[in-house]
């Protein structure tokens, strides 16, 4: 498909009718609004972006582009937080809480290790989360199990490694469990997955909780499967387990979920004991200055207090609580370096027969370092990365290199008008959910993730090279 092409000076750029309703034109299209960048990023004198203490440019010299950088510190003080909050809130009502990092945001040996040091448990839901975690450290006593369809081989290594808790997502998968348990020799301590029901206010695609989906078990037939979970003597049940979906801004859809889950709760107690409550994860974040998402903190507070106030009624004592947060843990730390390639003009049709342009910046990497854009039109922002420029913003569209034509990073944001090929590019909150969707889409090797702490910086996760993406062709032997 081929686009007509302005040259800049005859472009309008602001206000432009394609800029989204949530977007406002910036006074100051250089700014890093702190509730969606990292903790430790600001712009330098002369202009440029500083993460951890390192200057971008300095990072893409030493790295290349596209680079994923994570703000250690940022990451070690929200996964600390994640815990006090919860650690603190329970007690407050007479408990205790456990809080699993979900892996699957962003798993790698490092990160690991922050969030174990942090006093995190681990939750993994693969045999590859599983043996990173392990090698990492990570005892498996300090691991849940999760998935709709987990292996028997990955059921068997973990049950025999002493994994801490399996989430059971079906019946089928309890007799695979106690079968497992029973060879080696362990009573193995189980929950049970559950569809809550609840619609969780997110993107449809997000939302785990909807009952046409492929987790978990309807809430209507919840006691049945414990039943016959509890016949196992190999396994021990431990509680339910409900996750509503990703991105949640507020306490509602918890607090329905946690409400419906404690009512099966309390009747599953007069024939056993169901020491603990799982409400998940799916925290969100702020991925642009309109996202309102509230402190992790706050929402420990509401939580908490829901499952105490539901306990009251229900004349129950309050069980052992855990949850489940990724994305809030490292999505803010995280922010990903491009270079600009090619830019271009596009004049788009508006509503009411007339037009505007839409500037396409394109950048050195896509769709396969960030596939969130295109898998559910997620937004971001982004800001130049290597210098600030007072010109004015002009409305962009970042782009990536990749052979469809959903392949965008920035869906809209304003950039200086004067940005140009060359120039860096960094999109910040990408530290959830874009290195763990990583693809090689087009033969693309997936970047490098680079830490950076106190004006230091190091590779964590290397980089696949050429090389690496050749070795694998067994046509190359
Ligand atoms: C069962 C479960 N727990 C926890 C999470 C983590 O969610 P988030 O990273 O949004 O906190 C997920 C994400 O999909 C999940 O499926």
């Amino acid at each position: 498909m081929s686009f007509p092409v302005l040259r800049s000076s005859e472009v309008r750029v602001s206000p432009n009718p394609l800029a989204p309703a949530w977007l406002d034109e910036p006074t100051d299209a250089n700014a890093l609004d702190p509730t969606v960048w990292s903790a430790t990023s600001y712009r330098s004198a002369d202009g440029e972006l500083v993460l951890g203490g390192v200057a971008a440019s300095e990072l893409v010299a030493s790295y290349g582009t596209p680079l994923y950088v994570l703000d250690e510190d940022d990451v070690r003080v929200r996964a600390l937080e994640a815990v006090r909050s919860f650690d603190r809130e329970a007690a407050r009502v007479g408990t205790r809480a456990t809080v699993y990092y979900a892996a699957k945001a962003f798993l790698s040996a490092e990160v690991a290790r922050w969030v174990a040091e942090a006093g995190m448990a681990v939750d993994i839901c693969t045999g590859g989360e599983f043996a990173v975690a392990r090698a990492a450290g990570v005892d498996p006593a300090r691991m849940g199990f999760h998935g709709n369809n987990k292996s028997l081989a990955e059921i068997d290594r973990t049950v025999e490694a002493g994994i801490g808790t399996v989430v059971l997502d079906n019946a089928d998968e309890a007799g695979r469990v106690a079968a497992a348990a029973e060879r080696h020799g362990r009573v193995q301590r189980v929950r049970l997955r559950v569809n809550s029901g609840v619609h969780a206010s997110t993107h449809e695609y997000l939302a785990t909780a909807r009952e046409d989906q492929k987790f978990g078990v309807p809430l209507s037939e919840t006691p049945d499967v414990v039943r016959s979970i509890r016949q196992h003597a190999s396994l021990e049940f431990v509680g339910l387990h409900s996750h509503i979906g990703s991105q949640i801004f507020g306490s509602d859809g918890f607090a329905e979920a946690a409400r419906r889950l404690l009512a099966v709760h309390a009747d599953l107690l007069a024939s056993g004991p169901v020491p603990e409550l799982n409400l998940g994860g799916g925290f969100g974040i702020a991925y642009t200055s309109a996202d309102d998402a509230r402190p992790l903190d706050e929402l420990a507070v509401a939580l908490v207090d829901i499952v105490a106030t539901e306990c009251a009624r229900l004349e129950i004592d309050v069980p052992l609580l855990a949850v489940e947060p990724g994305r809030v843990v490292v999505g803010p730390a995280g922010t990903t370096l491009y270079e600009v390639g090619t830019i271009k003009d596009v004049t788009v049709s508006t509503d009411g027969g007339g037009s505007a342009v839409r500037r396409y910046v394109s950048v050195d990497g896509g769709m396969s370092d960030n596939a969130r854009t295109a898998l559910y039109a997620a937004d971001y922002s982004v800001r130049l990365a290597g210098r600030a420029s007072s010109t004015p913003p002009a409305l962009v569209r970042v782009a990536g290199k990749h052979c469809e034509s959903g392949d965008l990073v920035v869906l809209a944001d304003y950039l200086p008008g004067d940005v140009a090929p060359g120039d860096l590019l960094a999109v910040p909150a990408t530290g959830a959910y874009c290195h763990s969707l990583a693809s090689n889409y087009n033969h693309v090797g997936r970047p490098p993730v680079v830490a950076v702490r106190d004006g230091r910086a190091r590779v964590i996760v290397r980089g696949e090279s050429e090389a690496d993406l050749l070795a694998r062709d067994a046509g190359l032997d």
